[in-house]
């Protein structure tokens, strides 16, 4: 006589879900849809890794093109670890969070030097490379080789904290809600499930406003029952950012050249190129040259922990730089410029007749 067994809700809850994803799985450049995974395609650990630096922090609307023009140019992890710095810090320009750049490629050489090229297939192995932490050494042990690794992004604690109507505020709430994600992670097919529970946080509980009503779990969701899933998942008030202020030059001489510096490589845009500037740290420098400088205007930025203010100054001059060096026009690309240097561009065009600068 069979046994009956008794599934448990977080299994049914898990069951749910993957059916869902079978049937809605978005389609993503670096992604094995369920139906090929079924068929035995497997990702290519690359692709998902790479998929996943670019990924934090950024919408994967935004990530989607970056990501096609990373692999056109480097097909290969080995082909990453080999270009040079400046041309992948160029490439990854308007993405944003510049350590990232600068932490992949310090990942994709240690694959290189010191695991043959292939990707370590454990979470603690991958944990071993530079710049990967928890939450991508997670997602690439289970999308890309089928770990049974708890992955836990921004979208699955808003999952978890509706389904169990967790109430505590994050941040002191990510541990329960790691643990109630541990108890859904299945042992078959933990890739999957990993991305129906973000597209399920991405498409149907979204932050704001989710569709209840056509969800896969709602049965199971403890916080639509309580009528209080759009508050959840809670959190603790953040602290204000503060705002810096600081000035950034642009020279440029007759010919139209322009002077572009490196940022020093820690701090706010380390390692990426752009406009000299003062420090933005209150302690102000020098103009990179004596010149007639012209105020054109005020540029703002976000960044993670401040807001930026930055008064700029524009000049045409033929004087010789302290720093930084000029780039001849016919070189010059705005587009590998980071966001904030668009802006500053932008600035200093866009008042180019007043200050002469629109003479080159
Ligand atoms: N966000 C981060 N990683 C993702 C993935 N693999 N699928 C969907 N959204 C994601």
């Amino acid at each position: 006589m069979r046994e009956a067994v008794c599934e448990t809700t977080e299994a049914m809850i898990g069951r749910a879900l993957l059916q869902w994803y079978d049937a809605n799985a978005r389609v993503m450049p670096w992604r094995v849809g369920p139906l090929e995974r079924r068929q035995g395609v497997r990702p290519d650990p690359y692709h998902v890794w790479l998929s996943e630096v670019m990924l934090q922090q950024t919408t994967v609307a935004a990530v989607r093109d970056y990501f096609r023009r990373f692999v056109a140019l480097w097909p290969s992890v080995a082909d990453l670890a080999a270009a040079e710095d400046a041309a992948v810090m160029r490439e990854w320009a308007g993405l944003g969070y510049y350590a990232r750049a600068r932490n992949l490629l310090a990942c994709a050489r240690a694959v290189v030097r010191e695991h043959g090229g292939r990707f370590p297939d454990t979470v603690e192995g991958l944990l071993g490379l530079p710049g990967v932490g928890p939450y991508t050494a997670a997602a690439v042990a289970a999308i890309a080789f089928e770990r049974a690794a708890v992955v836990v992004d921004g979208n699955v604690e808003r999952v978890c904290a509706r389904l169990f109507a967790v109430e505590t505020a994050l941040p002191v709430a990510k541990p329960e809600l790691v643990q109630l994600a541990g108890q859904l992670t299945p042992e078959g097919r933990p890739g999957d499930h990993a991305q129906a529970m973000m597209d399920l946080g991405a498409t149907i509980c979204s932050p704001r406003k989710p569709a209840c009503g056509i969800c896969p779990v709602m049965e199971f969701c403890k916080g639509r029952a309580a009528g209080i899933a759009f508050e959840l998942p809670r959190k603790a008030a953040k602290p204000v950012k503060p705002l810096r202020r600081g000035v950034v030059w642009v020279a440029m001489r007759p010919d139209g050249a322009v002077l572009l510096e490196d940022r020093p490589p820690r701090g706010l845009l380390g390692g990426m190129p752009g406009f000299p500037g003062d420090g933005w740290d209150g302690r102000g420098s020098d103009a990179p040259m004596a010149a007639d400088w012209q105020e054109l205007g005020t540029v703002r930025h976000t960044f993670t922990h401040c807001h930026l203010e930055l008064n700029v100054r524009a000049a045409v001059t033929e004087a010789n730089p302290e720093r930084g060096a000029f780039v001849p026009r016919a070189a010059f690309q705005p587009d590998a410029l980071p966001t904030l240097m668009r802006k500053v561009w932008q600035v200093a065009t866009a008042s180019a007749v007043e200050s002469g600068l629109g003479s080159a």
